[in-house]
């Protein structure tokens, strides 16, 4: 059994303005242990209101990608500073969405990685394998890459968030024993670079109530990213009150 310290809301881009408000009066209302940390993680354009509403609570704010310069001509992108003058502490990189449909590739997600650390923000890396790549037994391999190419060469700590691309928004979720061999392959290969740095490793991918419980219960993992769950009051009521 894992220690829960992380439970990362993935909001993706779901909430319109009046929903998302609604959905944050709920959750300030779960009185939730502190022994763990709850990030939400909006659309941008709605951090600012978000970051008003959760500034005496608890709850951190988090953005879901940024860009990996500090300023310039990109046109459409968010930065660093702005995602800081709202009160970010964390972003989500890497993660599937963004390297499956912005094509972005482990180099690209290495760049964000070092900006958001050299602005004193934390990145928590998403890395995963595709169903092909699991059935061809390649899996290690391709997980093995993605963390050699975007762990931080200096942080004090270090997320992986484990999100199996079959798993996100279907409903499948890998077995315990899936979950622990990347848990150990992840904290065996730090080991082998000499990365003696404290590691939350999340799990993400179709978590819920229900089989939250268990995954904390029966894994080693250090907490959850949450998508679909994340957007139901009931659900996180679950989550948040069972850690
Ligand atoms: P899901 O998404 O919980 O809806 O599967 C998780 C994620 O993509 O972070």
């Amino acid at each position: 059994m894992g220690q829960v310290k992380l439970i990362v809301s993935n909001w993706k881009m779901n909430l319109n303005l009046l929903n998302s408000k609604n959905l944050i009066d709920d959750i300030l209302k779960i009185r939730h242990s502190e022994s763990f940390k709850h990030i939400i993680c909006p659309q941008h354009l709605l951090i600012p209101s978000i970051s008003g509403l959760l500034r005496d609570s608890k709850i951190i704010i988090g953005a879901q990608d940024c860009h990996y310069e500090k300023n310039g001509a990109f046109t459409g992108d968010t930065g660093v500073d702005l995602l800081k003058d709202y009160d970010c502490e964390y972003v989500i990189l890497g993660h599937s969405e963004r390297r499956n449909y912005h094509k972005e590739d482990n180099k690209l997600i290495k760049k964000k990685v070092d900006l958001v650390i050299s602005a004193n923000l934390k990145p928590i890396i998403c890395v995963g394998e595709t169903i092909t790549e699991r059935k061809s037994n390649k899996y290690l391999e391709i997980l093995g890459n993605q963390l050699d190419l975007c762990i931080p060469n200096k942080s004090e700590e270090i997320i992986i968030a484990y999100e199996p691309v079959w798993s996100i928004g279907t409903g499948l979720v890998p077995s315990y024993e899936e979950i622990n061999e990347i848990y150990d392959f992840t904290d065996k290969f730090l080991k082998n670079k000499k990365m003696t740095r404290k590691l939350n490793f999340l799990y993400g991918g179709s978590i819920n109530s229900e089989n939250f419980k268990e995954i904390v219960n029966k894994t080693k993992v250090n907490g959850a990213l949450i998508g679909g769950a994340s957007l139901k009051t009931t659900e996180m009521k679950k989550i948040l009150t069972f850690c």
